[in-house]
């Protein structure tokens, strides 16, 4: 049900032409940022109100307010598209609304409509419009990042009373530097990311927080991320903090870990597994054992892996590195026929270049 109504106040103060064309040309990821942000605020007393898109800028924010101390805090990362027709266009927005609303109850936020998501998301990228990279400037987007915190100030440990809901944006490149150069990985064996009947299924700051000790031992060896496993036997993948696993087997099958209430349910992973069907692939979701990897890139059992988000896309998975041991590389450079295949094919309907492009585009 729609609750609100985003006023737009244009900002006075708007980056020149010049230079926001310099950004766009080399955007990088999450270091630039529009003229404008979206923010409302919820009470207890009230729900939400003061829905309005203003100038970007610091947030004013008491000492005390409660996502300080307590992370209350979830968002949703997703990317607002050019098409060679200059219109722009959103993927699949309703499953980040729902994946928010399931966040949300998670983490004790108030829900916010699917209606009023996706009206938050079309009154800032109306307000900035220009600042979607152009069609045709290699896999750039605006990014969109939504979230939602509390912003009472209390220190007493319950839910907030009052919570505030944001959206800013900023101009995304690809988010490895090396393109489809695979990405190399440390098996995190001392730190897990979430456990059972924690937090790991909700989109909420905390675990990606908790992905960071994994990060950094798996640079210090080396590593350009981190894969994370279950919390109570050390056994079984679960992600990579940012980003959703798959393996392309021999036998045609495409396996990803199955959904144990620890693993993020990414909107790309859900993408591919849909996708996946067009490819004559047979989509598996089922527990996988770390021990199944390191055995199946000897054996050739599995011939890729990938890695899946919004930000990343479809990134290959190079070698896998552990305290005592490493496998090779479970991608040619470049990446494999499979990855390349599934990342064009979701590349062309997110940029309006596929004929079919199964209504998730708004
Ligand atoms: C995304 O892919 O949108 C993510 O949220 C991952 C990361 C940038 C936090």
């Amino acid at each position: 049900m729609t609750q609100l109504t985003f006023t737009t106040e244009r900002s006075s103060n708007l980056v020149s032409d010049i230079e926001r064309e310099q950004i766009l040309s080399d955007p990088g990821f999450g270091t630039t940022f529009t003229d404008h942000m979206v923010t409302a605020t919820w009470t207890a007393e009230h729900g939400w109100h003061d829905a309005v898109v203003r100038e970007f800028g610091p947030l004013q924010l008491s000492p005390a307010a409660a996502v300080l101390h307590y992370a209350q805090e979830i968002f949703e990362g997703m990317k607002a598209y050019r098409h060679e027709d200059g219109s722009v266009w959103t993927f699949r927005p309703e499953a980040n609304a729902a994946r928010m609303a399931r966040s949300a109850r998670r983490l004790a936020l108030p829900e916010l409509s699917e209606e009023d998501f996706i009206a938050s998301l079309t009154a800032l990228v109306q307000a900035d419009e220009k600042w979607v990279p152009a069609y045709g400037t290699g896999e750039t987007s605006l990014y969109l990042r939504p979230f939602m915190f509390a912003s009472e100030a209390f220190l007493g440990v319950r839910p907030a009373r009052e919570v505030t809901y944001s959206v800013i944006a900023s101009p995304a490149g690809a988010y490895f530097k090396g393109g489809l150069k695979p990405v190399s990985l440390w098996v995190s064996q001392d730190y897990a990311r979430a456990g059972d009947g924690g937090t790991g299924a909700a989109k909420c700051g905390g675990n990606y927080a908790s992905s960071m000790a994994g990060q950094i031992e798996g640079a210090d060896h080396g590593c350009d991320q981190a894969v994370f496993l279950d919390s109570a036997t050390h056994t079984y993948i679960e992600e990579l903090g940012g980003m959703n696993l798959f393996f392309v087997m021999k036998d045609g099958r495409l396996r990803t870990p199955a959904l144990t209430g620890s693993i993020l349910e990414g909107i790309t992973r859900d993408s591919i597994l849909t996708l996946a069907k067009d490819l004559d692939l047979e989509p598996v979701q089922e527990r996988i054992e770390i021990q199944e990897w390191k055995d199946g890139v000897v054996s050739g059992e599995i011939t890729e892996i990938f890695a899946c988000g919004t930000a990343a896309v479809v990134t290959p998975v190079g070698e896998l590195r552990w305290d005592g041991g490493s496998a090779p590389s479970g991608s040619p450079e470049g990446g494999g026929e499979v990855t390349r295949a599934i990342r064009s094919t979701l590349l062309d309907i997110q940029y309006g270049r596929a004929t079919d492009t199964r209504g998730w585009m708004t």
